[in-house]
């Protein structure tokens, strides 16, 4: 990759700040952390850091606190959480700038751990105001971004901070830029895109870029009903984006022109309540929904024509349930489908946090070759875009011959 990273960067005994995503689900009861996968994925980074005796101070965003303190966005949770995970103290702050860090921070060992406080507590940090970067890049001598899934926001302790200290990436950002970044350079055909979720329109420029790099492109979830609303089927209650139609036109005569097969379901389990202990059974889609009813899951025809055309792929990028899957009856779809994509001998990438949710609660993440932290960033990122919190690192040096 282009970028420099940790490695590349003498950090021994220095002050780092470490801007990682610990945007992660909380138990709104207890407010412990539901899934720590984030926090895992950026122990090898501080690891890294702290063999070599570096100060380490962490910094991350948790929700949208809307630059002011809400008491439920607190990372006391998510310092708890990694202290168990590094086996080490994590000292946790009230603060990400002023004096109460500033003392903390001069006083640093070689080989500590601080987690500054949320810092969108701050308008400042959206705002990505000269001041506040300039705060925080006084407390310390390097900046590596490991915040891959928040790089494609252009705020302070993203990309802003850069302006003012030395900047690398982390070996997360590392990580996932080489994965999704050889999605897009030198994939291995046949290179196959699964793409759900509830949404068409928001996810038109990732298909159209994947438009030119996949053989065969699979949509399923609620945005394949768009898409049957074009065809002029009749889809029921389901959720659709009437609206968004002439766009769905548009991806399938794209697919046409540049010889890609694009792949709809063609049976769908439907629902008469999109809730729990619902009524369901399976249609074709040929046949239409009945009036009332919803699509909520891929039927078992689709499964079986979705697994034929993964067969043979090299190179699969599967982002977005098939269905409701956070309602166990209509999750089937999309747990067979995780199913077979861990047995295939491909390089499988999983993007987008209801997927790696799906890829955790059944145990598969270890199946996958790349599981991404990023949701938008990942397909933001396949869109051929550039992203703030990468484009501010430094750049490797050029080889010498
Ligand atoms: C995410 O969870 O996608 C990132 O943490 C970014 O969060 P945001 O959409 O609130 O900027």
């Amino acid at each position: 990759m282009a970028k420099q990273t940790v490695r590349d960067y003498p950090v021994d005994r220095k002050r780092v700040l470490v801007r990682v995503d610990y945007n992660v689900p909380l138990d709104p009861t207890t407010h412990e952390v539901l899934d720590d996968s984030r926090i895992r994925a950026t122990l090898p980074t501080i690891q890294y850091l702290l063999e070599r005796n570096a100060k380490v101070i962490l910094i991350s965003h948790l929700g949208r606190p809307g630059g002011k303190v809400v008491e439920a966005l607190r990372l006391d949770p998510v310092a708890r959480r990694l202290e168990q995970l590094l086996g080490r103290p994590v000292r946790k702050l009230n603060d990400c700038v002023g004096p109460e860090v500033e003392d903390a921070v001069r006083t640093m060992q070689p080989g500590e751990v601080i987690l500054l406080e949320n810092v969108r507590f701050h308008p400042e940090e959206e705002e990505n105001d000269p001041a506040f970067c300039r705060d925080l890049a006084s407390l310390a001598e390097v900046f590596v971004n490991d915040a891959f899934a928040t790089a494609h926001r252009a705020h302070a302790s993203t990309a802003g901070v850069a302006e003012y200290l030395p900047a690398v990436a982390g070996l997360l950002m590392e990580r996932e830029l080489t994965f999704l970044g050889n999605l897009l350079t030198s994939p291995q055909h046949p290179f196959v895109a699964i793409i759900g979720g509830a949404k068409v329109s928001t996810k038109i420029g990732v298909l159209r870029a994947l438009l030119r790099k996949v053989d065969r492109l699979l949509i399923g979830g609620g945005m394949a009903n768009t898409f049957f609303l074009a065809e002029g089927k009749a889809i029921g209650a389901s959720l659709a984006e009437p609206e968004a139609v002439d766009q769905a036109r548009a991806i399938q005569a794209a697919a046409q022109e540049a010889g890609v097969m694009l792949l709809l379901p063609s049976d769908a389990v439907i629902a008469d309540a999109v809730a729990p202990g619902a009524t369901t059974r399976v249609v074709r889609l040929e046949e239409g929904v009945p009036a009332g009813w919803h699509i909520v899951d891929i039927g078992p025809e689709t499964l079986a024509q979705f697994t034929a055309a993964l067969t043979d792929a090299k190179t699969v990028f599967w982002n977005g349930p098939l269905g409701v899957f956070e309602i166990p009856a209509f999750a089937e779809g999309t747990r067979a489908l995780a199913q077979a994509l861990a047995r295939l001998p491909a390089t499988t990438v999983v993007g987008g946090g209801e997927t790696v949710a799906v890829v955790e609660q059944l145990g598969l993440v270890d199946a996958f070759r790349h599981v991404s932290t990023g949701g938008g960033a990942a397909l933001e990122f396949l869109e051929g875009r550039e992203l703030p919190g990468v484009a501010c690192l430094h750049e490797k040096m050029p080889e010498r011959t």
